[in-house]
């Protein structure tokens, strides 16, 4: 009786333990396959017509909302992207990516849409491809006496003030897209068909600035060949969780040529179609 309980208690305590490995062996399955899943090429549009482009190149792809942004999950030509939409603006633009990135541990962000142009050789529907963005909503003014007047021509510009991983705080005054990123979008440069690619320097703030005077100001002083209302934010936060960053613009509207069109529609189209083969090109 004694000995018959004994080995029912072991072959019981077998039996746990065998069904113990097998449930941990399940999991740890599943995990291995979240770990080797290949990560996505995130792309990035403000508006319905950033975006619109790649959900038809897509045809079958899920959508996620987290708050109110949405992503939508699928492949272009087999390649798994996600697109994220920012909505506009630097705030919507922070937020969006960082949500992006902890949800998606995407291969890289490319933040890409419409600009406004800053130089005279750049033309509507031209696209630029950005080495780097800067920030042209962080100035700083000396005093001004009262009934003095604003003088925007003599605002300092302030850089922006990141830590790096030692905890150790580096200053930035404008921040790169990725380098081979760069050559992955000027290698496909021939590919697109809607006028010139261009290598430059895209500005981001929230505002939307048609002052002839104050576009110049930004090019002479600050190089910029565009403005636009993400690129910058996107570029702080990816740089704070290391993830590579490329800025494609191209230009809808622009003060200082004399295109007199301002097209975002189209833009945004010619936009997403130059990224589609920018995207291709990555995952080559
Ligand atoms: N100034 C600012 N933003 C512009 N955009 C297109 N042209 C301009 C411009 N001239 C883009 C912004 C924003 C939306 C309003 O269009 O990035 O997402």
């Amino acid at each position: 009786m004694n000995r018959n309980f004994k080995l029912f208690t072991n072959i019981a305590i077998l039996l746990l333990l065998l069904a113990g490995c097998s449930s941990n062996e399940g999991k740890s399955t599943e995990l291995d396959k979240q770990q080797t899943k290949e990560q996505p090429i995130a792309v990035q549009g403000a508006m319905d017509v950033e975006v619109s482009e790649f959900l038809k190149a897509m045809g079958d792809y899920k959508e996620e909302k987290h708050g109110n942004f949405s992503f939508y999950i699928g492949e272009i030509e087999g390649i798994p992207v996600v697109v994220s939409q920012t909505e506009v603006g630097m705030v919507n633009a922070a937020a969006s990516t960082t949500l992006l990135i902890e949800k998606y541990n995407p291969k890289v962000v490319i933040n890409q849409g419409t600009a406004g142009g800053h130089d005279p050789d750049i033309h509507v529907f031209d696209t630029v491809i950005a080495t780097e963005v800067i920030n042209i909503g962080s100035f700083r003014s000396d005093r001004v006496e009262d009934g003095q007047g604003m003088k925007p021509e003599n605002w300092i510009h302030m850089a922006t003030e990141l830590k790096d991983k030692n905890g150790e705080t580096q200053n930035y005054s404008s921040l790169p897209s990725d380098p081979e990123l760069v050559e992955a979008a000027k290698n496909v440069a021939d590919k697109y068909k809607h006028g010139q690619v261009v290598e430059g320097v895209i500005g981001s703030g929230d505002w939307w600035n048609r002052e002839i005077d104050r576009i110049n100001w930004f090019h002479e002083n600050f190089g910029t060949s565009g403005e636009e209302m993400e690129a910058f934010a996107v570029a702080q936060v990816t740089h704070l969780l290391d993830v590579p960053f490329l800025s494609l613009r191209t230009i809808s509207n622009s003060e200082v040529t004399d295109d007199n069109i301002e097209d975002l529609e189209k833009a945004g189209h010619y936009g997403a179609e130059f990224t589609i083969e920018v995207v291709k090109e990555i995952a080559k």
